[in-house]
Parts: C-alpha cells; structure tokens; sequence
C-alpha cells in the first residue's frame, strides 16, 4: 500500500499548481455521471468482471441525486433469490470500494454469486453522486452538510428506494463512517421497517481514543481553524488544501508518514498492495470540510451529537437547544441483528471505543448482537483484505442466513 500513497502524493504535488486546478480535477475525474456513461462503476468494475450491473438514481429530500449500483445477478446466470443487501462505503472512498479485488475477495461480487441482490451506495459528493436538483459541486451550499445529512437524508431516500424497488427489506453492511450513519438513524428508530440486519465494519462510533496519530493531529487542526476550513466548503483530498495541511503535520513529531494509508487506517495485514492503479483511478474523493469538522469533535469528548455550531446561539438557530442534541446509541431497538466485526490494529476504529460502543448495547438481546474482534486487522483489511472472504464475508453470510 506505501506504494498507492507515494503515487498519491506525487498526483497531490502535480494537481496542486493552483487552487483553482481541484475544480478541473473534480471536472476530470469524477465527470456527472449520465446513466450508462463509459465510465460508470458499473461499466468499468463490474461488467468487466462478468457481472450483470444496472445504475440506478434517487433523489434525497434536500435535492441530491445519488447514483446506486445493483448487481442483480451472480456468475452462474441465476436471478437472485435472496434478500437485497446495501452496501455503504466510507469517507473519502464511494461504492468502488467494494469492487477493488477479485470476485472471490470482493463482497459485493462474492454476495452477488451466492444469490443475493447487491446494491452499493454512493454518498453525496462521490463520483456517482455529484448531481444536485438545483446546485453544483462548485457551489458553496452543495457542500453544506456533514454526516448528519448522510443520516437523515441519504440513507432513508436509498432504503426507501431499493424497498420500493424490491418489495424486500434488506440487510445492511456498513464500513466506517457507514457505520457510524446506521447508528444514528438506528437510534432513532428510524428505517427499521425496512431492515432485517445490520452488518458493522469497522464501526466508528465514539471516538475519544482514536490511536491514528496523523488522524489526532488532522482533528485539532479542524478544531483550531474551523473557520479558516469552513469557508473551503469541499474538502479534495487530492487538493492543495489538504496537500498543504498533510505537509505540516507530517513534519509534526511522533508522526511518520513514510506509508500514509499506514498512518491514516493502522497496519493492515491483508491488502494487496498491486491494487495501486485501481485504487488511485476511483479514490480518494471529495467530502464537505464541515464533515471533517463534525468528525473532529466528536474526537474531543467521545461523544456521539450533531454538529456542534460552536456557540449557544448557533445551536440554538438549527436545534433549538444551546447543545446539539444527542444520538444516543443504547436507544437502539435491542431485538435488532447486529454483527459487529473489528480489529486490533485498526487505529481509527480503536478496540477502547468499540467497547465503549458495546457498553451502549449492553442490554441488546444476546442473540441479536455478535462482536467479532479480529486481532491482525486494520482498518482496510475489512474490504480490501485478500482473506476477507473467509475471514468476515462467510460468518456474515451465515449471519444473514439467521435473519
Ligand atoms: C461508450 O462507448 C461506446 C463504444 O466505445 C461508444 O459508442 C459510446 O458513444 C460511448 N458512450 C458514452 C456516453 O461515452
Ligand atoms: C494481488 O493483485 C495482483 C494484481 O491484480 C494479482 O495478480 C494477485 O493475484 C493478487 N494477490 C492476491 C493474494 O490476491
Ligand atoms: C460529553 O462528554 C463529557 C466528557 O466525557 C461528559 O461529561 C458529558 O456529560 C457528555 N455530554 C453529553 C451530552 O453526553
Ligand atoms: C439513552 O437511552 C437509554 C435507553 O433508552 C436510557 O436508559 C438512557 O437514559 C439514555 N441516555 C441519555 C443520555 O439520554
């Protein structure tokens, strides 16, 4: 993986000529997505594979049009005849990420092949996501939002969607901030109509002990200056912004970034690391600065509210309370099935705040909840892992097959 992130530092450096050049790069890389463009997920990872792949569109209460993907059939020809299952990718990644390996270590193509109707999301901002009822990712406002929206409204509008589609409520798979998303509506007693599990990778949930060093000193950054970072709007990973704010925290004592993906996720033990040119073609990708600042916070007291609007005036205006309000996850309906899967190296998702996070679910029915710990994994070994499939992807299957 050093590899990927070399050749993503020398990509930052060439890119960032100017800050104008991460709007030409967004144009470049992440073009609107027209339904069957030639560079569609579906056209460029999963027919390639030999799969049967359709883009799908549906349009949240706020007016974005999030591009879905549904595999609806395996290898073998055979509809499927098992549940829908949805797929939710993390921050700064989209629905490729579940497409990196081959179709016997990629879960989506692996589901697909044992009979269940796959369908991936890609959340606002992504490269399949980029359209907006009425605003344009270069629009200030596009970017207004963090993963409470992801919550409130991207989530709901793709359940409601693939329910509509399908007639079926679904199983659910989650990897880190898609985690983080289901908690919430979870705690809400939100969606649960439509669901029949809930599949955890990498949750994050609290996040007092997070061990990534770079990570820490990225959030007190976004603390410092929130100001300085909101009025950025987007946040390009591959920008300048973010090359500069890399640059000066890599000199930072105690933070080695000789393997950037090592020092963001934790040492993983089972990436392939000539999956570079893949990687690299679809990710990094945008996420709105007031995202990273919501996520920052929640690194200061573990946590889990909304946005904090930094004052008593400013909650009160959006919540109508001086502190934003709570999510409060041992609200979560105990005879909900939950699989939570974590590792030991994993440096953002950290063993101390997964337990924190069962605490919470202590009084969940004991055959509704399994916490898998998986002592050598970090946090992308759950969906780049070679030995994923045998590792998390067959113990969850069986977890489906329960509910
Ligand atoms: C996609 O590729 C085909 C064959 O190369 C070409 O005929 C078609 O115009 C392309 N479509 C788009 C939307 O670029
Ligand atoms: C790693 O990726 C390369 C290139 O795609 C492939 O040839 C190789 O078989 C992969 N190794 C494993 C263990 O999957
Ligand atoms: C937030 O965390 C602090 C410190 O851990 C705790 O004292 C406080 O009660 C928490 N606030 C809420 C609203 O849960
Ligand atoms: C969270 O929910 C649980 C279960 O409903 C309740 O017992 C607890 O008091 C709640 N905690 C807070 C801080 O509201």
């Amino acid at each position: 993986m050093a590899k990927i992130w070399t050749t993503t530092l020398l990509l930052v450096a060439l890119i960032c000529m100017s800050a104008a050049a991460a709007v030409e790069a967004r144009t470049k890389l992440y073009p609107i997505n027209d339904q069957g463009a030639n560079n569609s997920i579906c056209k460029t990872m999963v027919e390639t594979q030999g799969f049967v792949c359709q883009e799908h569109q549906v349009t949240t209460q706020d007016g974005y049009i999030l591009g879905l993907q549904r595999i609806p059939v395996g290898r073998s020809g055979k509809t499927a005849d098992k549940p829908p299952v949805l797929l939710q990718h993390g921050l700064f990644i989209d629905a490729a990420t579940w497409l990196f390996n081959s179709p016997d270590e990629s879960l989506a193509f692996i589901l697909a092949d044992n009979g269940f109707d796959v369908w991936l999301a890609n959340s606002r901002g992504t490269m399949s996501s980029q359209e907006h009822k009425s605003l344009s990712p270069n629009d200030p406002a596009y970017w207004e939002w963090s993963w409470d929206e992801l919550a409130s409204h991207d989530l709901p509008a793709v359940f409601k969607y693939i329910y509509g589609q399908t007639g079926q409520n679904l199983h659910y798979v989650g990897h880190s901030l898609g985690t983080l998303i289901a908690l919430a509506v979870f705690s809400q007693h939100q969606l649960l109509n439509m669901i029949r599990s809930a599949v955890l990778l990498s949750p994050i949930a609290h996040l007092q002990n997070i061990q990534s060093m770079l990570m820490k000193a990225a959030a007190q950054d976004f603390l410092a200056e929130d100001l300085y970072w909101l009025g950025l709007h987007e946040f390009v990973p591959k920008g300048l912004e973010a090359a500069k704010l890399l640059n000066q925290l890599c000199k930072l004592p105690g933070i080695d970034c000789s393997n950037l993906m090592t020092a963001f996720t934790g040492p993983n033990c089972c990436v392939n690391s000539s999956k570079a040119d893949i990687f690299l073609q679809h990710e990094p990708q945008s996420t709105s600065t007031k995202n990273m600042i919501h996520l920052a916070q929640m690194t200061r007291t573990g946590n889990i509210t909304k946005f904090d609007y930094g004052n008593e005036e400013g909650n009160m205006n959006h919540y109508g309370q001086p502190t934003p309000p709570v999510y409060n996850m041992s609200s979560i309906p105990n005879e909900l099935p939950l699989y939570l899967s974590y590792g030991g190296k994993d440096t953002l998702s950290d063993m101390k705040d997964v337990q924190v996070l069962l605490d919470d679910l202590k009084n969940h029915d004991k055959d509704k909840l399994v916490a898998q710990y998986i002592e050598d994994y970090a946090h992308a070994d759950f969906v780049m892992g070679v030995n994923a499939n045998k590792v998390v992807y067959d113990p969850l299957m069986a977890f489906f097959s329960l509910h």
